[in-house]
């Protein structure tokens, strides 16, 4: 069956929430595997036919976690995931296009297939309180998760990418 593995990190809850609409409305499509990035690893990427990674921006850079999972798993699936569609989402206060560039650019150094530009939600946290606080994503943008995710499955499971 095919498979969509989605791998995200989150600190203080907006990407779990993404990564868990995009993964329930892409169930209707095809297998998913929903994973946290320091539970994912190099055999999860290698069984799945396609990616979607969520996490949040820090310090305008992926999140130390995010960038771990690549870490690990870059060398060892280096060469053996060419081709293979994906996309991202990114939990963001206010930007999220340093996190967005530097996920594009490690996918490019896999030869991954973008297929959906970034998807950026931005929490619009500015105080330091407000950045540390638990996130409510609005339904608004876990609609925008849930279509990516549908979109991303349906390419999938018929083959289109
Ligand atoms: C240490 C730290 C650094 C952050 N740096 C940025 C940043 O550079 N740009 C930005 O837009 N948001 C930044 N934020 C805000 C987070 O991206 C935002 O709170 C988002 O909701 C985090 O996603 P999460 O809820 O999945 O953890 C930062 C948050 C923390 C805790």
């Amino acid at each position: 069956m095919t498979e969509l593995l989605i791998v995200y990190h989150s600190r203080t809850g907006g990407s779990r929430q993404m990564a868990q609409a995009a993964a329930d409305a892409a169930r209707g499509e095809c297998g998913v595997s929903l994973r946290t990035a320091d539970a994912a690893g190099p055999e999860d990427l290698l069984r799945a036919d396609g990616y979607l990674f969520c996490g949040p921006e820090n310090l305008a850079a992926l999140s130390g976690l995010m960038k771990e999972f690549f870490d690990r798993c870059y060398y060892p699936v280096l060469g053996r995931v060419e081709g293979r569609p994906y996309a991202q989402m990114i939990c963001a206060g206010s930007d999220g296009a340093g996190a967005a560039r530097q996920l594009a650019r490690i996918a490019t150094g896999w030869r991954l297939k973008e297929v959906q530009p970034p998807l950026i939600v931005c929490t619009h946290a500015q105080s330091a309180e407000a950045i540390l606080a638990d996130k409510v994503i609005p339904d608004a943008d876990l609609a925008r998760c849930r279509d990516l995710g549908q979109a991303l499955a349906a390419g999938l499971a018929m083959g289109v990418f």
